[in-house]
């Protein structure tokens, strides 16, 4: 027995996230593209388990029994990312309306059970003929993002109710195209920078692209993660600060109007005349995805990285071998705050869950208590920070489904609900049940 949950306040949005590829499945449907993450998957020894998002969940054609599970849940919100080679299967040109008629039927359902639609425009799946002509790394591919933009607010613009532009760009640059290890498979370590550079300007685009179509707030979706410093040398501190600059920073200082942080973002020909203006436009919520903070310490000589990662001991660990720190989220909220004063938009807590092996038990049961021990820590984090003062508004689990999470394939299981994937059954784990309940103290009569 946990204690009871503290209230949150009136209107505070309780929902969850999910993303095209690792939930929908029908990659063929409806005339959509390929894209980057269809050719990974396919490619050999890409992901854990050799598997492919050809299916992963079958959304596409269950998402009337999703939305179902979301009702039932009780939460206001739901974000969805739209897959941009079903709206613009070449990654140009006019849109698909076949692609777009299932986010339009998906959009009406969640209204419909009175749930808020949240669209991320970008999770990861860049239309592969835009790959091809050089992907994020080719300044064009920002401008094409925002016409896809304009293209999908023009038949959702009237009932999404928030949008997110990007999900993560620098994780998309970091594991994309500076490691390998995500799609598009590049390892360029620093000469990647471009991708971030490009995915911001897409951004500031995008969001004017949207403010043209809509009135409904605009967002990005951030990856951040506290620094912890182990070791106490001038060399170490200068590690965190150096890491602290690249995951939590790169991919805000110059969105919230102050430029790229020294010692990253800095070549002329990149970026241009006007561009930190277009990136800096104003947002109406910042998106912040917090999994778990990172232990730093100075590199060895000779290192291609000017900092080294290491574990973090005193915590407990999920099945991704993350830390479970919920300390971590209450004090990433505060840095932000401290570190963006006034310039910081209202915050939105757009994924936070974790990995665990969760198994049917013989009644078909799902017990899941560390993912319990997960949320609960992370929600009370999320309360003792709008006590420090920040202001957030809205906390999203990652995720109602397990699903098929990117280079792990299917062995990594995030989900408030478990998927059998040979059968496609669902069925609501423990902490399905009891996230029920809280938001249900929170939000009397939301469970339909
Ligand atoms: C991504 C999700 C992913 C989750 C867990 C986030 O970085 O946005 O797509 O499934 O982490 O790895």
């Amino acid at each position: 027995m946990t204690a009871p949950m503290p209230e949150f306040p009136a209107g505070f949005r309780w929902g969850v996230s999910t993303s095209a590829y690792q939930i929908e499945g029908a990659t063929g449907a409806h005339g959509r593209g390929p894209s980057i993450w269809d050719t990974f998957a396919h490619s050999p020894g890409r992901i854990a388990d050799g598997s492919t998002g050809d299916v992963a969940c079958d959304h596409h054609h269950r998402h009337g029994e999703d939305v179902a599970l979301m009702a039932g849940l009780g939460v206001s919100a739901y974000r969805f990312s739209i897959a941009w080679p079903r709206v613009q299967p070449g990654g140009t040109g006019p849109a698909n309306p076949a692609g777009l008629d299932f986010y339009d039927r998906l959009v009406d359902d969640l209204l419909a059970a009175g749930i808020d639609p949240v669209a991320s425009l970008y999770h990861w799946d860049l239309p592969q003929p835009l790959e091809d002509a050089g992907g994020w790394l080719a300044r064009d591919t920002a401008a094409r993002f925002a016409e896809y933009a304009d293209l999908t607010a023009a038949r959702l613009g009237d009932r999404v109710r928030l949008w997110i532009t990007l999900n993560e760009p620098f994780i998309q640059m970091s594991l994309g195209y500076g490691m390998g290890v995500h799609a598009p498979g590049r390892m360029l370590l620093f000469d990647a920078f471009p991708v971030a550079h490009h995915q911001l300007l897409g951004h500031g685009l995008a969001v004017a692209a949207l403010r043209a179509r809509t009135t409904s707030p605009v967002a990005i979706a951030n990856n951040y993660s506290p620094v912890r410093v182990l070791g106490d040398t001038d060399a170490d501190r200068a590690a965190g600060a150096a890491y602290e600059a690249l995951h939590n920073r790169l991919c805000t200082d110059p969105l919230l109007g102050r430029g790229y942080p020294d010692g990253t973002v800095n070549d002329p020909a990149l970026v241009r005349a006007g561009d930190l203006d277009v990136i800096a436009a104003p947002i109406d919520v910042l998106g912040v995805n917090y999994y778990n903070p990172t232990g730093v310490r100075a590199a060895e000589e000779g290192s291609p990285l000017p900092f080294e990662l290491v574990p973090l001991d005193r915590y407990p660990r999920t099945a991704f071998d993350w830390p479970v720190a919920p300390d971590g989220l209450r004090e990433l909220l505060g840095w932000l705050r401290d570190t963006y004063g006034d310039a910081l938009p209202p915050i939105e807590i757009t994924e936070s869950g974790c990995a665990y092996d969760d198994v049917p038990d013989a009644d078909g049961r799902v017990p899941d208590p560390e993912r319990i021990a997960y949320l609960d820590g992370h929600l009370r984090a999320v309360r003792a920070a709008l006590d420090d003062g920040v202001d957030v508004r809205g906390y999203f689990v990652w995720s109602l489904l397990d699903n098929w999470e990117w280079a792990e394939g299917f062995t990594k299981r995030f989900g408030l609900v478990h998927v059998d994937y040979a059968t496609q059954a669902r069925t609501p784990k423990s902490s399905y049940t009891w996230l029920r309940d809280v938001i249900a103290a929170a939000r009397p009569g939301s469970a339909r």
